[in-house]
């Protein structure tokens, strides 16, 4: 059965360069995230076991999907089929399967017992708040209305023993269930596990119709077992996860919560946040606490797959001929189609930039256009683009405060997108330099190169 301790041996056993042990003791406040950031700095990005962490009482696992091929790895596939294993999972959900044979309620805290500052929560960068962050927990919550579950990674600020900060951006669906409990003057049962195999967080991270639980099964290839909370009944939690967290959260209790430094690169300042009271932690006995190290390459790789996936469904939606997508920056995506027709790459951007905070900057290039070599699409786009014609400015959009440009508190953003294809119908004759392919064939050049006496 696949857990985080099982993938972490897999690795261990058949990509050892991809693991790194440290025994000696580090500190909770930067020293985890200057060591990834120094990796990173000579291109690597291994797991990082850390045995102890000062003040804690749990060895600490960070960067365990640090990387696409160790997401590869873990979903038994090649790099570039990643995405394609992304969406057979969600065409075909296993749902989960109830156990009683849980690990991770081998110990259970209630009431008094309970002590966050148990576990190596960090802090990672210079401008953060001075309090520790929990940032690879996978919170559980169930939709009053449609009782469907819902499964979301948010980052929690640890205030005290036994309540945290959450950070929900409006829009998620979390924050839609958060809403609905308000409207029925209810406080809103949750629970967040932590120590995840990829999958489980690859899956959590899916947004779309289905539940997560199912998307995880899909991406495993088997049922997930999962477990009731001890003192939330009708939520369930991964059987064989490290450590869960169970609670409420009242929707009227506002609490400050930041900066802190995320995938964009930058912290954009303190925000109210909905405060998490803790009504037990379980955990295994020997539990591993997982990390992201915020604002590096994990942060990014967990949820490309599911935006690559869901991004893809909407623009073949409005134009079939699209072949695909990439983020190459913050906020700025490419897409690449087979266009058929001029209105094709307007449609596909009317479609994305509604939808998706990524999408701010939207260029859409031809199906021969290497989208992930930002040097090709802006090639692209200073050889077909007439900015008055092929520029399009969407003026009041959904957005995001994550982003550093974005000034309005209710985080309306405009948005742009570039047309980067070649006119189907030039008016002039384009035609691109190119000696005639049966010469180029033809040419044996060692003769040419071929040293004088
Ligand atoms: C490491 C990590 C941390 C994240 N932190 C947050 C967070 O603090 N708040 C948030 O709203 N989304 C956060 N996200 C993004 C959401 O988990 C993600 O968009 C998810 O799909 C939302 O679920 P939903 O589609 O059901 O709304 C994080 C994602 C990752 C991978």
């Amino acid at each position: 059965m696949s857990d985080l301790r099982s993938f972490l041996d897999l690795v261990r056993a058949q990509r050892p360069s991809d693991f790194i042990e440290i025994k000696r003791e580090v500190d909770r406040r930067f020293e985890t995230a200057a060591i990834l950031s120094k990796l990173e700095m000579q291109q690597r990005s291994p797991i990082l076991l850390f045995g102890s962490v000062r003040g804690a009482a749990l060895p600490l696992v960070t960067n365990v999907c640090g990387s696409m091929g160790r997401i590869a790895f873990a979903l038994s596939c090649p790099i570039k089929d990643v995405s394609a294993r992304y969406a057979v999972a969600a065409a075909a959900p296993i749902q989960p399967k109830v156990t009683r044979d849980a690990p991770v309620q081998e110990i259970r805290a209630t009431g008094r017992d309970i002590d966050l500052g148990r576990l190596p929560a960090l802090v990672y960068h210079e401008y953060d708040a001075d309090k520790p962050y929990i940032t690879a927990a996978v919170a559980v919550a169930r939709d009053p209305d449609s009782g469907r579950t819902n499964l979301s990674v948010h980052r929690l600020m640890v205030r005290d023993s036994t309540s945290a900060a959450v950070f929900i951006e409006r829009g998620k669906h979390l924050d839609g269930i958060l809403q609905a409990f308000r409207r029925a003057g209810r406080i809103m049962p949750i629970a967040f596990f932590i120590g995840s195999h990829p999958a489980w967080l690859l899956g959590a991270v899916y947004s779309g119709p289905l539940e997560e639980y199912g998307v995880i099964g899909g991406l495993l290839r088997e049922p997930l077992s999962i477990v009731e909370c001890v003192t939330q009944t009708g939520l369930f939690v991964p059987a064989r996860a490290e450590v869960v967290l169970e609670g409420v959260i009242d929707p009227d209790q506002l609490v400050e919560e930041g900066p802190f430094g995320e995938w964009s690169g930058y912290s954009t300042g303190i925000v109210r946040s909905p405060l998490f009271q803790v009504s037990a932690m379980t955990m295994r006995r020997d539990a591993i606490f997982q990390d992201v190290v915020s604002g590096h390459m994990e942060h990014l790789t967990v949820e490309l797959p599911a935006i690559e996936h869901r991004t893809l469904a909407r623009a073949r939606a409005a134009a079939p001929s699209v072949a695909a997508f990439a983020v190459i920056a913050p906020f700025t995506s490419v897409v690449a189609l087979e266009k058929t027709a001029e209105d094709e790459p307007k449609r596909v951007m009317d479609a994305l930039l509604s939808t998706d905070i990524q999408a701010k900057h939207l260029i859409v290039v031809d199906a021969d256009v290497d989208i992930r070599d930002p040097r090709r699409v802006f090639r692209a786009i200073g050889l077909n683009t007439q900015p008055v014609r092929d520029v399009h400015i969407y003026p009041d959009e959904s957005g995001t405060l994550l982003d550093p440009s974005c000034t309005s508190p209710t985080a309306r953003t405009s948005k742009m997108g570039i047309d980067a294809t070649r006119r189907l119908a030039p008016t002039r004759q384009i035609k691109p330099n190119q000696v005639p392919s049966d010469v180029l064939a033809s040419v044996d050049i060692s003769d040419v190169l071929k040293r004088r006496p």
